[in-house]
């Protein structure tokens, strides 16, 4: 029997990385492959990478220089992903070991370099959707399916990489998303994700003319009996539709939860960044959500230290925070990436100024999610277990908000959904007991 080769793969980065980290693995198992985990063992190495913040780029870089010394010599190594796309064949000059370079959108390219080992690779074309086509289906879906509906972004905020590295916006035709839905549901899958840099931006016209929009994709998947939950990520403000703002007061699989990052509370620097710098839509946006849905909880990205940023600008993010009680948000010192149009700002901000005003939107972030913690102790919610913590002992759920609930293991089997009551919380998590 021939001996079977071994992948190692590692993902940096968002969601639609750990898809894509996911489809690599089945393409490669599909031909015979295994994964392992250790990296002097593999006969492949894939870095699955991202490239939104320097310090991304920067730890797949330092991540090479480790593997080159750790990896057997005849072993394949190349890079895949956004820092692919971004370095180009710089990449290979930068690490002359790197045997391949495939973009976000050409990774399905992969087996070339598997039946030309002696070759270098690059591949980083915007290939469109084609991937999706030439992947294989997954036969087994984790509890909670990310299946992407859309990839790219049109609406070009002058401080990211993504229109670069993802290309424009292109949404998958809807009978496509529906097929990887009903798989995921039919192999394992519980709650679905829908994944876009501009999900809500979802709009796919069939051959007779009928457009779908993300809330159809809502309407038909809530209808599939395995599917308790629903959410999607991440949302531009503008593209929330009225027929989506809808779904949350019409469908109850639909999570009371929205990802939808404002980045910034000054419309001077939101117009700079190339946002929707209208405040008044965006709290009207909330509030129409909140009346369909009165329980429900927003969450934000926001970047501070953007080129020109004032103390004043930044007091007003400071001030949006605090007025949208933001829950689950992340904060991220600006950093200037090639091929944005901020990069060339004037007035870029200092790294410690920058530090200054992380650490202060930080630590009123992480207020809200406490206040907003502590508001859920004695309440019942319906959770969804990811499996046990580190000790054994306990089980990690995650809330309808998509926090993190520690249970004590029972010494029976339950299913994976469980009415959990809340007994008590931190900044990080909830405690809670399961209901029987
Ligand atoms: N610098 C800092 N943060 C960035 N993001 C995107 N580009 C940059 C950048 N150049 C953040 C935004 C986005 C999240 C995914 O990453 O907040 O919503
Ligand atoms: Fe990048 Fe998101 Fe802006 Fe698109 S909407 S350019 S993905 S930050």
């Amino acid at each position: 029997m021939a001996i079977q080769q071994k992948f190692f793969i590692q993902t940096f980065g968002c969601q639609m990385n750990v898809y894509d980290g996911q489809r690599i693995a089945a393409m490669l198992e599909s031909k015979n492959w295994v994964s392992t985990d250790d990296i002097s063992d593999a006969d492949l190495i894939i870095l699955n990478t991202c490239a939104v913040r320097a310090k991304a780029t920067d730890k797949v870089y330092s991540a090479l220089g480790r593997i080159r010394r750790a990896k057997k010599e005849s072993a394949l190594l190349g890079i895949v992903g956004c820092v692919a796309r971004e370095s180009g064949g710089d990449a290979f000059r930068r690490i002359p070991e790197l045997n391949f370079v495939l973009g976000p959108q050409s990774y399905h390219k992969l087996p070339e370099i598997i039946k030309n080992p002696d070759t270098k690779l690059l591949n980083i074309d915007l290939g469109g959707l084609e991937k999706f086509d030439e992947l294989p289906q997954m036969t087994k879906s984790p509890t909670v399916a990310y299946i992407p509906i859309q990839e790219g972004c049109n609406h070009c905020c002058t401080y990211c990489i993504v229109p670069y590295t993802r290309g424009r916006e292109l949404s998958r035709p809807f009978d496509d998303v529906m097929r990887d839905t009903i798989n995921a549901a039919k192999t394992g899958a519980i709650e679905i994700c829908f994944l876009g840099q501009n999900v809500n931006g979802y709009k796919y016209t069939d051959a007779n003319g009928k457009l779908y929009r993300l809330s159809d994709l809502i309407r038909e998947t809530a209808k599939l009996p395995k599917i308790s939950r629903i959410r999607f990520t991440s949302s531009y403000p503008t593209e929330m539709t009225d027929d989506l703002i809808e779904m949350f007061g019409t469908e109850p699989k639909l999570l009371p939860f929205l990802n939808m990052p404002i980045q910034s509370g000054s419309p001077r620097i939101l117009k700079l960044m190339n946002r929707p710098d209208d405040l008044d839509n965006y709290k009207n946006i909330v509030k129409k959500l909140k009346s369909v849905r009165p329980d429900i909880q927003i969450s934000s990205d926001f970047i501070v230290g953007f080129p020109d940023e004032t103390d004043e600008d930044f007091a007003q993010t400071l001030d949006i925070a605090q007025e949208i009680k933001y829950i689950n948000s992340y904060s991220f010192k600006y950093s200037p990436r090639p091929h944005t149009a901020a990069a060339l700002m004037h007035n870029q901000i200092s790294e410690q100024i920058k530090s200054v005003r992380l650490q202060r939107l930080d630590f009123q972030l992480n207020e809200n999610q406490r206040e907003f913690n502590i508001s859920c102790i004695g309440k019942e919610m319906i959770c969804l277990c990811e499996g046990n913590d580190k000790t054994g002992r306990h089980l990690v759920f995650r809330t309808p908000y998509m926090q993190q609930c520690i249970v004590d293991k029972p010494d029976y089997e339950i299913s994976p959904l469980q009415k959990i009551k809340i007994t008590d919380a931190n900044k990080a998590s909830l405690r809670g007991e399961i209901i029987k």
